[in-house]
């Protein structure tokens, strides 16, 4: 681990773009897509090569194309997978065995400002500000917490919301709830860029207003408890 300088050594994660490092993972115009080096930090420190990565939400793929690369197997799904090696499935029932992934990781919607298809299952049309949001990330969690292996590693990808003048801290929210069944390790801030939102007119009116602009997105990293099973 010593002389892995391609490995993030500090909890604030910058990429320059989201292809950095590994050119052909996912597509970087796909809306709210995981930096590569974002997942290639994860998959190197959390598994193994030959050992299972699991994208539950895989929209481009980003995920399971940089674990891929990585020499690990890899299983990707989505309730509307846009590619062919992308199985559909429903984030809240995975079609995994028990204790069989060494590694899930979770770029999940973050409110519901992003049409990410008509099913009416999709997580992304449940505003945060709805208790009803962290209900269903908690039966995505106890699906990840039934296929990881003991000690395995749920890594989540979200950002807070501020909208229509309401802030709604989602993050911690979420990690209240994943930290009922799960093991906090660490959190990582990922430094946001190229967001539409990233334009003078709405800097413009982030001072004018007095709001912010979504500067990162958070990285929550926990374990699966050992000496337990899942479920
Ligand atoms: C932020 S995107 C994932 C981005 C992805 N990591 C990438 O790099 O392209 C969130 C994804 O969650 C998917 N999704 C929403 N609800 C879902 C559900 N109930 N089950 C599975 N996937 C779901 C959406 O279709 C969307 O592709």
């Amino acid at each position: 681990m010593l002389g892995r300088t391609d490995l993030e050594a500090s909890t604030c994660w910058d990429f320059p773009t989201q292809a950095d490092g590994h050119p052909r993972a996912g597509d970087a115009s796909f809306n709210g897509v995981t930096p590569a080096r974002c997942a290639g930090n994860l998959v190197r420190r959390y598994s193994r090569p030959g050992e299972l990565v699991v994208d539950p939400m895989a929209g481009s793929g980003t995920i399971g194309d940089v674990a891929r690369t990585l020499g690990r197997r890899a299983i990707s799904f989505d309730l509307v997978p846009r590619r062919r090696d992308v199985l559909r499935a429903d984030a809240r029932a995975w079609p995994l065995p028990d204790e069989t992934a060494a590694l899930a990781v979770i770029d999940s919607p973050y409110s519901d400002n992003i049409a990410y298809g008509r099913d009416p299952r999709c997580l992304g049309r449940i505003s945060c500000r709805d208790p009803r949001f962290y209900e269903e990330m908690r039966r995505v969690a106890a699906e990840a917490r039934r296929v990881l292996v003991p000690g395995g590693i749920l890594a989540w990808i979200i950002a807070d919301e501020y909208r229509g003048g309401v802030y709604t801290p989602a993050g911690f929210r979420l990690l209240t709830v994943l930290s009922e069944a799960f093991e906090p390790i660490d959190t990582v801030v990922l430094v946001r860029h190229h967001d539409r939102s990233a334009s003078p007119m709405w800097e413009h009116r982030a001072r004018r207003f007095n709001f912010y602009l979504r500067g990162f997105k958070f990285v929550f990293i926990l374990r699966k408890p050992v000496g337990e099973s899942g479920g």
